[in-house]
């Protein structure tokens, strides 16, 4: 039974009066099914009457494995010291890993130096849930050098989420920022400025924590003309010293979106087999090894009138291994620069006015597959719809900030950002990408109608001379 149809069925009030009557909670826990009690054990909230401990101590023997773990959830908030045993004999014994885990974080909560021999033995437990409870449970005594000690330990602990809390909480590393500009500006050097030039010459001369959001679509490896690599290798290497860049760059905790797809280089004859290369999986573990953090993965899908068809030989001859799929999407890999400090964090940093009008109040994509017809374009063979650059620039960035795309061809991010009053910073290696960039962005009726915020090309040289006067 879904959740509406369960709160129709029994509304707050009729809640409340059984936390108030231990009598009939207890008849009401027998009598209803497992849909319902656990409904009513998620509201029950803070029980402060010592005799509802009976009906919850009576569903611990229950055979749903969710009803056994909120009985606990709802007996730690009592906070009887009198549970200690009930507790830790359900921590021990419970063959439910959601029920042990629940009862250690019950045994933390008590908050009581009775439970630190019991936590420090449970450091040992195999399974990486009920030691992070644990951990959490001896954490309120870690003015205490022995816990700290024990806690130290853990470093070791093959469980990564592990050692990422004890490096936070015990060796004080910390991925905070130490930049004191305000996190919502960013250098008016860089406002709607395009830098014709190598993204990686530029980049050394764009100060750190400068970019509120990156969005971009590096070269396809050998597969389109813009771009030749020696080797795969070379190209992996290259997209890592950028995107390590473009972290630098990017302000505490702010987003970086590349869209990426595996890409296929065709057989050199008849007697060779073509080579697909899957870029968004191999360039994933080298940006999480330089300080992003994966947020998303969202499938760009397009007709399958728009695209290659593959399929042409299987049509005919039907035949297993011999299948080819067309290949309609596209990957947006999401990631954040990785800090300690929660997206809340972020959000609390602009004023309630750019929030309000950063706000998506018309119709958003609830899902990650988002139904998009490519741009094909004359002058570009690998362009971004319009509609894929409002919507990461919607999602993942407020009213004036910068924009940033390092690869940035005709210009389309910029395009979109200016669009919804954002600002742009774009590199682009090649002089006929960036002209054709000027008769767009300087068309008569766009919106940089202020002196201000009308765009600025600049060569490479002339970009850091700029930055040099500036700094
Ligand atoms: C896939 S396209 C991006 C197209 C862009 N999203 C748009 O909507 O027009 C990649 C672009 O990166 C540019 N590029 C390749 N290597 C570069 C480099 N080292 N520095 C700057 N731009 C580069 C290419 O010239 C190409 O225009």
């Amino acid at each position: 039974m879904n959740r509406s149809v369960l709160s129709r069925q029994i509304n707050r009030k009729q809640i409340d009066s059984l936390k108030n009557d231990t009598k009939a909670l207890s008849s009401f826990l027998q009598d209803q099914n497992d849909g319902m009690v656990v409904h009513v054990l998620e509201k029950l909230g803070r029980l402060e009457n010592g005799d509802s401990k009976q009906p919850l101590l009576g569903l611990l023997n229950n055979n749903n494995e969710t009803i056994r773990s909120l009985a606990i959830k709802n007996l730690a908030k009592m906070g009887d010291v009198s549970l200690l045993n009930t507790f830790v004999n359900f921590a021990k014994q419970d063959k439910s890993t959601e029920v042990r885990r629940e009862s250690v974080s019950a045994i933390g909560r008590l908050r009581n130096e009775k439970t630190i021999p019991i936590l420090i033995k449970l450091l040992t437990d195999k399974d990486p849930k009920v030691v992070m409870q644990a951990i959490r449970g001896l954490l309120v005594f870690s003015n205490n050098s022995q816990i700290k000690k024990k806690l130290s330990k853990l470093i070791n602990h093959p469980n990564e989420l592990i050692k990422e809390v004890i490096d936070k909480e015990i060796n004080g590393v910390s991925y905070s920022s130490e930049n004191n500009g305000k996190h919502d500006e960013f250098p008016a050097f860089l406002k709607n400025t395009v830098v014709q030039g190598d993204v990686v010459e530029t980049l050394k001369y764009v100060p750190d924590e400068s970019i509120h959001l990156t969005f971009t679509s590096p070269p396809y490896y050998n597969a389109r003309d813009y771009s030749i690599y020696q080797s795969y290798d070379e190209y992996l290497r290259f997209l890592e010293k950028v995107f390590k860049e473009v972290h630098r760059v990017t302000k505490e905790g702010r987003f970086f979106v590349l869209n990426t797809s595996p890409i296929i280089i065709p057989r050199i004859s008849r007697a060779h087999a073509s080579k697909r290369y899957p870029i968004p999986y191999d360039i994933h573990p080298l940006l999480v090894k330089m300080g992003w953090e994966f947020i998303d993965d969202i499938v760009w899908v397009k007709p399958e009138a728009s695209v290659k068809n593959r399929n042409a030989g299987f049509l005919q001859h039907r035949k297993p291994l011999g299948y080819k799929p067309n290949a309609i999407s596209e990957m947006l890999m999401v990631y954040r620069k990785k800090t300690d400090k929660l997206i809340d964090w972020n959000i609390h940093q602009y004023s309630w006015d750019k929030v309000r009008k950063s706000k998506i109040l018309d119709k958003y994509e609830t899902t990650n597959v988002w139904r998009i017809s490519p741009t094909f374009d004359k002058f570009h063979s690998a362009v971004f719809p319009l509609e894929l650059c409002n919507r990461v620039i919607k999602y993942y960035s407020f009213v004036d900030d910068l924009i940033f795309d390092p690869f940035a061809g005709i210009g389309t991010l910029g395009r979109a950002a200016i669009n919804l009053d954002r600002h742009f910073f774009l590199t682009e290696k090649k002089s006929k990408y960036v002209n054709r960039m000027k008769e767009d962005l300087i068309k008569k009726d766009n919106l940089f109608n202020q002196n201000e915020s009308q765009p600025k090309f600049i060569g490479i040289k002339n970009f850091i001379t700029l930055i040099k006067e500036k700094i």
